[in-house]
């Protein structure tokens, strides 16, 4: 989306009706012109309103991304540790955005927001989808001087992160699903992608993806794959987009620090908590293969813990299928 059809976005934000002439003219174009944007801005599945003597309007209004607002609502110290902050209506992937930056310094404390992503990755190679300002999709770069170990602590962490913020938001029975899903009664909220560059006992470059649904209301949810459900469907007030960012953001580098700081065994035993998947029965896929058993939960290193034929076996890799309780 190029600029001029992001500032089109900004004037029809508010879901109230705005004339041809007005909007032309807030833009310096004529309204032919802001016909054409109309036409690409509903392109990305925005459902536009065009009503002979009323003008134009979203069908209902919308909170973009704010870099000063996700600001504001940042405590100085978590503020003024991030190096960059950068918020893009699209992106192809907010991870690969980052991943240029693996090798260099620049990478430290550099957040990347995209509205829209026109190649989001999920884990295992598959896409992750999240229609036009419907999801909060971002990407932190973080450079441990010593890698944590283990390393899977800053995926698990993440989780922890997130679930924390989202229970100072005020959503309760959040849940996370290995190994590092955010779970609501057997919906997917939410997943992370962690991709990094780490030497055993030296340094690590991380960059650590989060894809949460916020309010899925455009097109193209269709292509999700499995049960999911948004914030905005789980909170009876409504809660601001750009404050859920800052929440989550808050937490996150909170969280980071403390991985430097403390034993991540707390971490570990954290995630142990809001393990949603515990004493289930399940399946796990693996590469080639698929085994049934009950999960007993994580180990100390993050691995999965399942009791399998009277055996207890644990898992690095793997994507666990639940049946609905
Ligand atoms: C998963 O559950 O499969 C992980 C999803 C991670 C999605 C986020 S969205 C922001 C960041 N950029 C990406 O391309 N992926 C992650």
């Amino acid at each position: 989306m190029n600029k001029s059809h992001h500032e089109l976005l900004r004037l029809l934000a508010d879901g109230r009706f705005h004339s041809g002439t007005e909007l032309g003219e807030s833009l310096s174009v004529s309204r032919t012109a802001i016909w054409q944007k109309i036409r690409q801005l509903e392109k990305y599945g925005l459902v536009i309103d065009s009503v002979k003597g009323k003008g134009h309007r979203l069908s209902s209004s919308l909170e973009l991304l704010d870099q000063d607002r996700i600001c504001a609502g940042l405590p100085d110290s978590v503020r003024s540790e991030l190096a960059e902050i950068n918020v893009y209506s699209e992106l192809d992937s907010t991870n690969r955005y980052l991943l240029e930056l693996l090798g260099s310094e620049e990478i430290h404390s550099h957040l990347v927001f995209a509205e829209y992503q026109t190649a989001g990755r999920g884990r295992r190679g598959n896409p992750w989808i999240s229609p036009f300002a419907s999801g909060i999709c971002f990407s932190l770069g973080w450079h441990f001087p010593v890698s944590p170990e283990p390393l899977t602590v800053i995926a698990l962490g993440t989780g922890v992160a997130i679930v924390r913020a989202l229970n100072k938001l005020g959503i309760t029975g959040v849940g996370l699903k290995w190994p590092n899903d955010i779970f609501i009664n057997d919906r997917k909220l939410g997943g992370i992608l962690v991709e990094m560059r780490a030497e055993s006992t030296g340094p690590c470059n991380v960059v650590i993806g989060v894809g949460l649904n916020y309010e899925m209301r455009n097109s193209g949810t269709d292509l999700i794959d499995q049960p999911w459900v948004d914030i905005n469907t789980i909170t009876t007030t409504r809660l601001s987009r750009n404050d859920c960012v800052s929440g989550v953001i808050n937490e996150l580098i909170n969280m980071l620090n403390e991985i430097s700081r403390s034993d991540p065994g707390y971490i570990i035993n954290e995630w142990r908590k809001y393990d949603c998947l515990k004493g289930r029965f399940a399946s796990l896929i693996l590469p080639g293969d698929t085994v049934n058993g009950r999960i007993l939960g994580i180990d100390d290193h993050g691995a999965l813990v399942m009791e399998i034929d009277h055996q207890v076996k644990k898992y690095n890799v793997g994507e666990i299928s639940v049946r609905a309780q």
